[in-house]
């Protein structure tokens, strides 16, 4: 109850600067007739993602107006770090932002996300890229109006460009501050935070470092937030956590993923629910007869496998066997039996012999998936993997990775063989990024179509015949 109110009286005292800035905006822009604009760049997972949806709300709310470009006057990263070559990314593009800047001294350069919760990070942009204006993390989004205006005030007090960098990170928080503003990038799709954090550590993994101890949002809170945007015309939801199965287990009463799914289904006007991420730990049999059930939840399960070995899995601290995940896979079917599996796998993590990559094929194989996100192991400071001396060498995690690569895509093209020549209900998404006369939606099983047809069905879920597999994709037309 104290938590509530206190984050009750948090997000109070944010709006509250939100509406001062946004007074000042408005004077200025009375004054030039010019409004400041923002561009965000946002670097990995969905729950990056949703939060940038929650800059934008802010940004603006006080008076802000979006743009396509980095030449804006007030730029944003939202960074990734699970990998190494997320973070190479982001100071490339920062050497290119410093030149903008150059040209435009009044303009804001922020970096927020998953890299800034490193310290290492923070200290080669202090030292490095001292033009950078405001650095936040990921557990302190709600405050960054508070942020621009400690930024703007800095300003007006004078001293060089290093006095003016504001800094505000949290190792980890209890707070979940909600009712902000907020800015949906599809009117017809949202993503929806149900937990945030995780309590995993998998042996190779930085996000528990960088995103903080599991805590799962009231489901009232969730029900009332999916509720409106269903009014507000949203017909798919994404419900978004690291490891969405061990929802609700520290709440008050506890509760359970299978039975906030079960509430969800019962809002009117939302007619797909997907989820994003399952940990095959945490599956439980009440959720595998909640998708055997359902109408809403697409027949689509990310299940992210990460080895084939079970030795590898226990030094990655998985919890799982090859067999669990087997035997988990086999039950899911029977529940769901179109439904389709997609996987992450990372190749060459410490200490992975030949046998041990074999089992991973061996895993592939049997499954069949309909998709798979493959990874070099990439070695993150601080993880408990990044000390283990039996390091990969490159080019043979290199060569295991193509023969991974190749297994996959027999079993892409396997999978939707089979939809080929087959109707399916689609939601149409978007025009075509390639080609403006095509149309692109997505099937319950998460493949998309590209087919002919008017933008004015964007936002439909209408039947599409799906002439042509490619793999990935289908070529389809309308009925
Ligand atoms: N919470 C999700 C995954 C989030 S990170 C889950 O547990 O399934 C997304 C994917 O990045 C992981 O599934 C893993 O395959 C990959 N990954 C994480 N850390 C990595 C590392 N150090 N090197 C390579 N891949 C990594
Ligand atoms: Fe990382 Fe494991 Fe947590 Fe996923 S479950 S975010 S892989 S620690
Ligand atoms: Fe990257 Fe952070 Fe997501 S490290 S994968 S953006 S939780």
């Amino acid at each position: 109850m104290e938590n509530i109110i206190k984050n009750e009286l948090e997000a109070q005292r944010q709006l509250n600067i939100i509406n001062e800035l946004k007074e000042r905006f408005e004077k200025e822009y009375q004054k030039t007739g010019i409004r400041k604009t923002f561009h965000i760049v946002t670097f990995g997972c969905q729950m990056n993602s949703r939060d940038s949806e929650k800059i934008s709300g802010i940004l603006k709310q006080i008076g802000y107006v979006p743009t396509d470009t980095e030449d804006a006057d007030f730029v944003l990263y939202n960074t990734c770090t699970v990998r190494e070559n997320a973070n190479n990314r982001v100071y490339g593009r920062l050497g290119h932002l410093y030149t903008l800047k150059k040209q435009r001294p009044d303009m804001l350069i922020a970096l927020c996300g998953c890299m800034m919760q490193e310290n290492t990070t923070v200290e080669k942009i202090k030292k490095s890229y001292n033009f950078v204006d405001i650095i936040f993390g990921t557990h302190n989004i709600f405050k960054l109006a508070e942020l621009i205006k400690t930024r703007l005030d800095n300003e007006k007090t004078g001293g060089d460009h290093s006095d003016h960098m504001v800094i505000d990170l949290w190792n980890d928080t209890d707070m979940i501050v909600e009712n902000l503003p907020n800015d949906r990038k599809y009117p017809f799709k949202a993503g929806v935070n149900i937990i945030y954090g995780c309590n995993n550590f998998c042996s190779y993994c930085i996000v528990p470092y960088v995103r903080g101890r599991e805590r799962s949002r009231n489901p009232q809170d969730i029900i009332d937030e999916i509720k409106a945007l269903a009014q507000d015309g949203v017909i798919e939801v994404m419900l978004l956590g690291q490891n969405v199965n061990s929802y609700g287990k520290t709440l008050n009463p506890p509760t359970s993923f299978a039975k906030l799914l079960q509430e969800v289904e019962k809002i009117d006007g939302i007619q797909r629910i997907r989820f994003m991420t399952s940990h095959p730990k945490d599956l439980s049999q009440e959720l595998i007869d909640v998708l055997g059930s359902s109408k809403k939840i697409c027949k689509h399960l990310h299940l992210p496998l990460q080895s084939g070995s079970s030795r590898l899995l226990k030094i990655m601290n998985r919890k799982y066997t090859k067999e669990d995940y087997l035997d988990l896979v086999e039950r899911i079917r029977k529940a769901v039996p179109d439904i389709a599996l997609t996987t992450d796998i990372i190749v060459g993590f410490p200490g992975e012999t030949e046998e041990d990559f074999l089992e991973t094929l061996d895993v592939v194989k049997k499954v069949q998936y309909s998709n798979a996100y493959t990874f070099l192991y990439s070695k993150r400071t601080g993880t408990p993997a990044a000390n283990m001396d039996n390091q990969v060498p490159a080019e043979v995690a290199k060569e295991r990775f193509d023969r991974l690569v190749e297994e996959i895509h027999k079993s892409v093209q396997n999978n939707s063989k089979r939809y080929e020549n087959t109707v399916q209900e689609v939601l149409v998404e978007e025009v075509n990024e390639h080609d403006s006369s095509l149309l692109t939606g997505r099937l319950s099983s998460n493949m998309l179509v590209h087919f002919p047809g008017d933008k004015s069905l964007i936002g439909k879920i209408i039947p599409v015949y799906l002439k042509e597999s490619r793999g990935f994709y289908f070529i389809g037309s309308q009925l």
